[in-house]
């Protein structure tokens, strides 16, 4: 199956989770997330989440958590054709940017690029491989390609949206890890 087709798919089908499905199946990865992040503490000072919308896998747990263990956290806000990271204070005044996608504000700032340990990576499909599918536009695999090798890539999704195949191209970038309410796969 080619990329459109599997998004189409896969986006339709996590959309059928209900609201309640959504909240316990995200619980479920943001434990497994923890999993694998409590052994990197002290060595990641930063770490970029995302923020959630529609059925994705929701990240409000996780962002506490991180934020609980003094891990400096940057939510991804859309300038242009780029993703920037700006930095998540507890109790901050969000607001809607591009996508209806829930932002920090601007003044909070930026990190470098280099400072990030660690991208939890939202998308509409993933395979087992570390391949993946989003939104189409191409804006994490822009984002991604200007970071360090050595930081990790995680995707965060529901197991209904791991596929058997997904035919990566050039510019797609692989994930180091992916985390469901099931199982965390390491690739
Ligand atoms: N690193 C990149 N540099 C320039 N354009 C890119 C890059 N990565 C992706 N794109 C553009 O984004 C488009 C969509 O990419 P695609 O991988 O299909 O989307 P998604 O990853 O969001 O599912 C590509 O056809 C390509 O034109
Ligand atoms: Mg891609």
């Amino acid at each position: 199956m080619d990329k459109h087709t599997i998004r189409k798919k896969i986006a339709a089908c996590r959309d059928k989770i209900t609201p309640a499905g959504v909240s316990k199946l995200s619980a479920m990865a943001g434990a497994n997330f923890k999993d694998i992040f409590f052994p990197l503490i002290g060595r990641i000072k930063c770490v970029m989440a995302y923020s959630s919308i529609r059925s994705e896998v929701k990240t409000g747990g996780i962002i506490k958590f991180l934020v609980q263990n003094k891990i400096d956290v940057f939510l991804p806000c859309v300038r242009g054709n780029e993703i920037v990271p700006i930095k998540y204070t507890e109790g901050c005044k969000m607001t809607r940017g591009e996508f209806n996608i829930s932002e920090p504000p601007e003044g909070n700032g930026s990190c470098r690029k280099g400072s990030i340990g660690l991208v939890i990576v939202p998308g509409v499909a993933f395979d087992r491989r570390g391949n993946r599918i989003g939104f189409g536009k191409g804006f994490y695999d822009r984002f991604l390609e200007k970071l360090p090798e050595k930081t990790i890539k995680a995707g965060l999704c529901f197991d209904k949206q791991l596929v058997k195949m997904i035919p990566g191209e050039a510019h797609d970038i692989r994930m180091d890890y992916i985390i469901t309410e099931k199982e965390v796969i390491k690739i």
